[in-house]
């Protein structure tokens, strides 16, 4: 779906150099990169704090953790506490809510973002079936915001925190405000495949709340200020110097990165429109959202989607289908989550989304290509 190995060549000297001056200082543990790239990432987020973390996963965990110590004064959450989510969305951001001890409430999307749908949290926070909702956790799903100012308008209703999962977004902005700066915590993930990615896993906590950062300092490292004496059931989730280095090193290109994707997705909607099995994202009248385009997520209808992409694969193209099972059909979420509603716009787009290869590098003459074969096979 991306070639990772034409973004190195394009940057091999600043990686190289990234890498032989840690070689060179062997501070693999907090070396200096973590603490600069923490600086770099808070001041271009527009946030007071931001933390190096091990993966996307751990900055979940821990940000909803240091919600429960902060907020309850407990190292976890309780399953009568209860998190708006979306089930269309990796595993991660619901299993985040059931190893911070509270439970997943699954609410529907919006068909045609495929974002958690803030009318529908709404509903679920008038309606009966409410428990003791704490808090909001909406995913930028595919590098597109969600509706900020409603969620947070919610948020602030209902004094519920609200978390985002910027996973899949990296730069991306809601009316100017870059993503993890809009909720109480960002949670980023630098898995080698994200917008800004590095040669391993590695994440990041931003957030404008001191005593949040604080928790999560604690939590990263064992869970306490001190090695030897600690406060809290803590982790090894610290960030490696040595992807630090590396996200360093490729931070710079990652703003034209996204320029690039943007005109690659621009490209692939011109030459996919009028296509009547398909539906292409809605890209033009969301001048408030700057949308990143980790996927090129398209719909196919008609229950084509499995046939098209086995055909694209006969032809040498891969596709992906991002997320076939919505969480609440897993059956680590069975008896352990609430489901709001039915989650229809979730199901049907787990049977028709088709994410196309997208990457900062692809050329203009592999976008026509793929769009071309799709078209052979639907028009
Ligand atoms: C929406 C979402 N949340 C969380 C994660 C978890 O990130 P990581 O793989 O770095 O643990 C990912 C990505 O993998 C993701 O796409």
């Amino acid at each position: 779906m991306i070639d990772l190995r034409i973004e190195y060549e394009y940057m091999k000297e600043e990686i190289d150099e990234a890498i032989r001056r840690c070689l060179e200082h062997q501070k693999w543990i907090f070396g200096p990169e973590v603490g600069e790239l923490e600086k770099k990432m808070a001041s271009y987020i527009g946030v007071k704090h931001c933390i190096g973390v091990s993966s996307g996963t751990d900055a979940l965990v821990l940000s909803l953790r240091a919600l429960a110590i902060k907020l309850k004064g407990t190292e976890y959450f309780d399953r009568t506490d209860e998190i708006i989510t979306t089930p269309f969305t990796f595993t991660a951001t619901g299993d985040a809510i059931l190893r911070a001890g509270a439970t997943p409430v699954f609410v529907d999307i919006d068909p045609v973002t495929y974002n958690i749908e803030p009318t529908i949290i709404e509903d679920y926070l008038k309606s009966e079936s409410r428990g003791n909702v704490i808090g909001i956790l909406p995913v930028h799903l595919y590098g597109q915001a969600c509706q900020m100012d409603k969620i947070n308008e919610i948020a602030e209703k209902y004094d519920l925190f609200v978390v985002e999962d910027v996973a899949q977004a990296f730069g991306g902005a809601w009316r100017g405000q870059k993503l993890g700066s809009l909720g109480d915590v960002g949670c980023f993930s630098f898995f080698p495949s994200k917008n800004l990615g590095c040669y391993g896993d590695a994440g990041m906590v931003s957030t404008n709340d001191d005593e949040i950062a604080e928790i999560v300092r604690m939590l990263l490292k064992h869970g306490g200020k001190e090695k030897y004496n600690v406060f809290h059931i803590g982790y090894n989730a610290r960030m490696d110097t040595l992807q630090a280095a590396i996200i360093l090193a490729k931070f710079k290109y990652v703003d034209d990165f996204n320029r690039r994707r943007r005109l690659i997705a621009e490209k692939y909607s011109s030459e996919l429109k009028g296509c009547s099995a398909l539906i292409i994202p809605n890209i033009y009248d969301q001048s408030h959202v700057y949308h990143v385009f980790h996927q090129y997520t398209v719909r196919v209808k008609d229950g084509k989607r499995d046939e098209v992409r086995s055909i694209l694969k006969d032809r040498g193209i891969e596709s992906m289908v991002y997320y076939p099972v919505p969480l609440h059909k897993m059956k680590v979420f069975n008896g352990r989550c609430k489901i709001f509603k039915g989650l229809k716009e979730s199901e049907r787009a787990s049977r028709e989304v088709l994410s196309l290869p997208i990457g900062p590098l692809m050329n203009e003459e592999d976008v026509v290509f793929v769009a071309k074969t799709i078209r052979e096979i639907l028009d």
